[in-house]
């Protein structure tokens, strides 16, 4: 297993490209079963997550080749597929985003077998909310070894809640409403997530035909449609990468700036940053991030969209261990969320977890050790502590962070971090 080894201490300076968005990306590609005709998809990230879907779809009959500026083409012929329904547990349980082909299968093969999904390891992650938005469009679903077994008709259209104990569901809301796309009649979605990669996912359906309204609101309206083209389209830039490439600033209280950002996807961050005493200004869609030595302490609860998102609290965990004063973050999406925490504590943090919040008295100074990363956010939180850790930090697990960043070590190191990988 690959490491990671920093040395902490180094002002970051410079410029860096956000990729486009992991997760618009993976239920954009997903949704292509849905279109006759072969589509072009810029702004894909090179991450195994994407070779993963990838793997996914050509088990599923899709051809698709992936160009150098990460452009990527997917065909399916209409037809010739119907008897590919399966997407399998060997690679299902690494991604839990495999899950988004349950809906496009079901709408468009009329039958589907999923495996339960894996993924990060960051508390329960049941799937009960798709599977009862597909059930009311009409989908006979079974679980049976381990695979969600799902036939049905052509699915019709209804009112469905996407209501959960923890809100509304983001790649729920994708699977339903992708399903929904070619549903006889028109289906309102109530409690829709409203994320901007489901608003991505909803206008890229658009783009090819589908007939959504309310797009970034949480009562979603999908007048159903027969059939569906490709298209040429360009994935959103990816917030959590910006946020993070942010924090990476912030931490070392550097300067940079961050080329390809929709900041207006990243308020809640952008807003938590400067209240921290980072100055951010933001042109258009590059953002100069500027650190400083005057940090406040600060609360953070992570909430839905347009709240803060959980995939920032790691990140703005580490940040909080720099600072002087008590901080509290609490996290309100999922109920295992903070695995890094033991491994921050092993860099010199002072952190208490109690039920879902953390308590973070800020320190002076976090030390180099050796740790380990227990899901991809906790793996980003890591990295960033390293960067201002006395010493040397060694990042163990990378394979994490390889599912969600693209080359973070070589873009960090670009930006004057002292950064390096070492191969197993
Ligand atoms: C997406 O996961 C993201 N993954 C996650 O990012 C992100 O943390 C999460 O949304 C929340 O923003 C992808 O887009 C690939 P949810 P998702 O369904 O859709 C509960 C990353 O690091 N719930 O919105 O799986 C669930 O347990 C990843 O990139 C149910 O109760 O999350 C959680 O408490 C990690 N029943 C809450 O809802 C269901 O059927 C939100 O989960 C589904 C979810």
């Amino acid at each position: 297993m690959d490491k990671i080894v920093i040395e902490g201490g180094h002002r970051l300076e410079g410029s860096v490209r956000i990729n486009g968005a992991k997760n618009a990306a993976l239920p954009v590609m997903a949704a292509c079963l849905l279109l006759d005709g072969p589509s072009r998809i810029k702004g894909i990230p090179n991450i195994v997550d994407i070779q993963t879907q990838s793997k996914i779809l050509e088990n599923l009959g899709g051809q698709i080749k992936r160009h150098d500026d990460g452009t990527l083409e997917i065909a399916f012929r209409d037809g010739e597929n119907n008897d590919k329904y399966t997407a399998p547990y060997e690679l299902v349980r690494k991604m839990r985003a495999s899950i988004c082909v349950l809906g496009p299968l079901l709408t468009k093969r009329r039958k589907a077998k999923v495996s339960y999904p894996g993924g990060c390891v960051i508390g329960q992650r049941p799937v009960d909310l798709h599977i009862n938005g597909l059930r009311a469009l009409g989908a006979q679903i079974e679980t049976t070894e381990g695979y969600i077994n799902a036939t049905a008709d052509r699915l019709k259209g209804t009112d469905i809640s996407l209501k959960g104990k923890y809100g509304s569901t983001v790649l729920g809301t994708c699977n339903v409403m992708s399903a929904a796309v070619l549903a006889e009649g028109t289906t309102i979605i109530e409690d829709a997530a409203r994320e901007p990669e489901v608003q991505d996912l909803a206008n890229f359906l658009n783009t090819a035909g589908a007939k959504i309204t309310g797009i970034g609101e949480s009562r979603l309206t999908i007048e159903g449609v027969k059939e569906l083209h490709g298209v040429d389209y360009e994935i959103i830039p990816d917030r959590i990468e910006a946020g993070t490439f942010m924090i990476a600033g912030a931490i070392t209280k550097g300067n940079i700036t961050l080329e390809n950002v929709r900041a207006d996807h990243l308020t809640a961050v952008i807003d938590k940053l400067k209240e921290i005493g980072v100055e951010i200004n933001t042109i258009g869609n590059t953002s100069r991030v500027k650190g400083n030595n005057l940090y406040h302490n600060v609360d953070i609860t992570t909430l839905p969209y347009p709240g803060m998102p959980t995939d920032m609290q790691a990140q703005f965990m580490a940040l909080l261990c720099t600072v002087e004063g008590k901080s509290i973050i609490t996290e309100k999406i999922f109920t295992d969320r903070f695995m890094h925490v033991p491994e921050l504590v092993r860099m010199g943090a002072d952190i208490r977890v109690e039920v879902s919040s953390a308590i973070i008295r800020g320190t002076p100074c976090l030390t180099g050790a050796n740790v380990m990363i227990s899901d991809l956010r906790a793996g980003a939180g890591l990295a960033l502590a390293g960067l201002v850790a006395k010493g040397t930090t060694t990042i163990d697990r990378v394979y994490h962070l390889d599912r969600g960043y693209e080359r973070l070590e070589e873009r960090l190191s670009k930006l004057g971090a002292v950064i390096k990988r070492i191969r197993d």
